[in-house]
């Protein structure tokens, strides 16, 4: 198959510590792949290549067949990325917020403002549009950089832990609004999340990443096979391919960092 995200031999190390490790793997058009892992794993840091914002320490990969070193440009008109903490600016409205990032992609004046309330409408913030962002909920505020993720169309969508923070209705309704935009679309999203249950129930196929690498790479059903024994879950294959996370130490800090991340988004 050729991927819409191809990734061959990535490694970003920060001083000697590969956060990442070697890590080679493909995406199709149109799946739902999730990147699974325990904390400090290197999720995040993949994203954040394959979003152009950190430059690989060596390997290749391309998003959209564009390569994201030399062409970084192409890469970022082709994707959306939501980030795993919250970035949206408090002193503006829903509204301005996006405008300023409708302003970012260069889409044509005449269009902006409909556009802007076409993914105001999709992620239910219609009649919240008009307050400040600083008197939004957590789930608000990650609907609103949904929100500004779509705006420009994108080919891919990278949703570093979307759905922390939110209740369950949110969860579903962002989801329900996601897989029917990939529909229409044909849109490929790219998400990590702590939730296995999310997981399962959204991947076409799911990585599991652990210390720096790929442990394990198959769809739901693959990956629970691979595991075997009776009514295993995703759960299982986790704890299977990273169980012993916790054990090495070092990923303390990590943990209890995501708990209070956790915390300020609930
Ligand atoms: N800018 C940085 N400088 C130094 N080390 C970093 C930097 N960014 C990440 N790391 C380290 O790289 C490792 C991987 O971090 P990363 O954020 O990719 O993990 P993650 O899988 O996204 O974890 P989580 O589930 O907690 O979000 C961690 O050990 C982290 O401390
Ligand atoms: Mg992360």
């Amino acid at each position: 198959m050729t991927g819409i995200i191809e990734v061959s031999h990535l490694v970003k190390k920060f001083g000697d510590y590969a956060a990442v490790n070697d890590v080679s793997f493909e995406v199709a058009k149109g799946e739902v792949f999730g990147l699974l892992g325990p904390n400090g794993a290197g999720k995040s840091t993949t994203i954040k290549m394959l979003t152009t914002l950190l430059s690989p320490t060596s390997g290749q990969a391309s998003v959209d067949g564009f390569d994201i070193v030399h062409q970084t440009t192409a890469v970022r008109h082709s994707l959306g990325y939501v980030p795993q903490a919250l970035s949206a600016d408090g002193n503006l409205t829903g509204y301005e917020n996006l405008l300023i990032f409708a302003k970012l992609y260069d889409l044509p004046r005449t269009v902006r403002n409909a556009r802007v309330n076409e993914v105001l409408s999709f992620v239910g913030l219609t009649d919240a549009g008009q307050q400040l962002v600083r008197h939004y909920s957590g789930g608000m505020i990650r609907r609103l950089e949904v929100a500004q993720a779509l705006l420009h169309q994108p080919h891919v969508l990278f949703l570093d832990e979307p759905t922390v923070g939110l209740d369950p209705i949110a969860r579903q309704a962002i989801w329900e609004h996601l897989m029917d935009l990939r529909e229409e679309s044909n849109m490929t999203i790219f998400l990590t999340t702590h939730s296995m249950e999310e997981a399962d129930s959204l991947c076409t196929r799911i990585g599991i990443m652990h210390r720096g690498q790929i442990a394990a790479m198959g769809t739901p059903a693959e990956l629970k096979a691979a595991v075997g024994g009776e009514n295993v879950t995703l759960n299982d294959v986790f704890v299977h391919f990273a169980g012993d996370a916790l054990e090495s130490g070092g990923t303390y800090r990590d943990a209890s960092r995501a708990r209070r991340t956790a915390r300020r988004l609930g």
